[in-house]
């Protein structure tokens, strides 16, 4: 009687310490499979005197009752505690999430912004689709001017196109009549230019106008220079080259010195030590009256900086297409 006490315990005691399903069934096997514990205990009832193999065999039905039951038991608990336990694994490696980030030439005019902001310029937008007065003819630009050629320019009505240039917005703020005025306005230009690496239809550029009393050339030498080195470094020079703009009297180009090799000459400046970054000048007095303001009074500078120049450059890109085609293995780059 009390082997079967003995065996109940020792079974009670390897149960509790069962943790997952091979160890019950392994349980199993030793107490109640064929070669079993328990199996043995039933094959010794023939052994016995007839008259205590009842007792006997209710006993060890009793017994095996006891143990099926208390594996299926602690087969249930296992089962909850799985779904309740937090399943939390650190040896998982970690998932990386893809990160989405700004457009390249989004990152480059934000830089940009910065810096004139920095400088005291407030940040102005205009339409991109504009009248032909706003585009050309408040801006100077004679009847006669190429860029009003439809071959050029994306016309959408006999008075509307898509802007050629951000120097529109240098009117719509002059209009208002509020001065002195220190803005720039970034934004998209559009031209009938076939896509080719260095051209696309549609392109950005950053407009910078001041206009107060006593501003002279010197000012937007000095203001130029100051966001050129911001951007490129300290060492940056600038050559300014007499040019021509209908908005602008006089007017020059600007290049800066190569922030690559520093003038010497190298695969980002082609050779020539310089950049070209864009136009500039001090605002025409034709301008300034057009919008009735005394060109006596006041005088002003304005320049256009293309932003995928700027973004070529920087980044040593040789194709202004990619920043157009999207393609995700481009642009995770930045
Ligand atoms: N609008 C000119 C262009 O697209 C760039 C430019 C030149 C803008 C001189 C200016 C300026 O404001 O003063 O080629």
């Amino acid at each position: 009687m009390s082997e079967l006490d003995d065996l109940a315990s020792r079974f009670e005691s390897e149960l509790a310490q069962a943790q997952d399903e091979l160890a019950l069934n392994d349980l199993r096997v030793r107490f109640l499979g064929k070669k079993g514990l328990l199996t043995a205990e039933f094959k010794q009832l023939s052994r016995l005197d007839p008259r205590e193999r009842p007792a006997r065999g209710a006993e060890l039905n009793l017994l095996k009752e006891r143990i099926s039951e208390g594996i299926s038991r602690r087969q249930n608990e296992l089962k909850t505690a799985h779904l309740t336990r937090p399943t939390l694994d650190l040896t998982l490696p970690g998932r990386v999430p893809w990160i989405g980030r700004l457009h390249p030439l989004v990152q480059i005019e934000e830089r940009m912004r910065n810096i004139f902001r920095s400088m005291g310029f407030a940040v102005e937008t205009g339409p991109e689709i504009e009248t032909t007065y706003y585009n050309f003819t408040a801006l100077n630009t004679p009847e006669w001017h190429p860029a009003r050629d439809e071959a050029d320019t994306f016309y959408v009505g006999d008075d509307r196109l898509l802007r050629t240039e951000t120097s529109p917005v240098q009117i719509h703020v002059l209009e208002r009549g509020k001065l002195p005025v220190r803005i720039i306005a970034p934004g998209r230009v559009y031209r009938k230019d076939k896509p080719d690496p260095t051209h696309f239809p549609v392109f950005h550029q950053v407009e910078g106008l001041y206009v107060d009393r006593g501003v002279t050339f010197a000012d937007l030498k000095g203001t130029l220079l100051y966001f050129y080195r911001q951007f490129f470094g300290a060492e940056t020079e600038l050559r300014f080259r007499p040019h021509y703009f209908p908005f602008t009297e006089p007017s020059a180009e600007v290049d800066a010195s190569c922030y690559l090799c520093g003038g010497e000459g190298c695969r980002v400046c082609k050779g020539t030590g310089w950049m070209e970054m864009g136009g500039s000048g001090m605002v025409d007095p034709n301008v300034l009256e057009g919008v009735g303001i005394d060109p006596e009074e006041w005088t002003g500078f304005a320049f256009g900086l293309g932003i995928e120049r700027i973004a070529m450059i920087w980044y040593g890109v040789d194709d202004i297409r990619l920043f157009y085609e999207n393609d995700l293995r481009f642009l995770r780059q930045f």
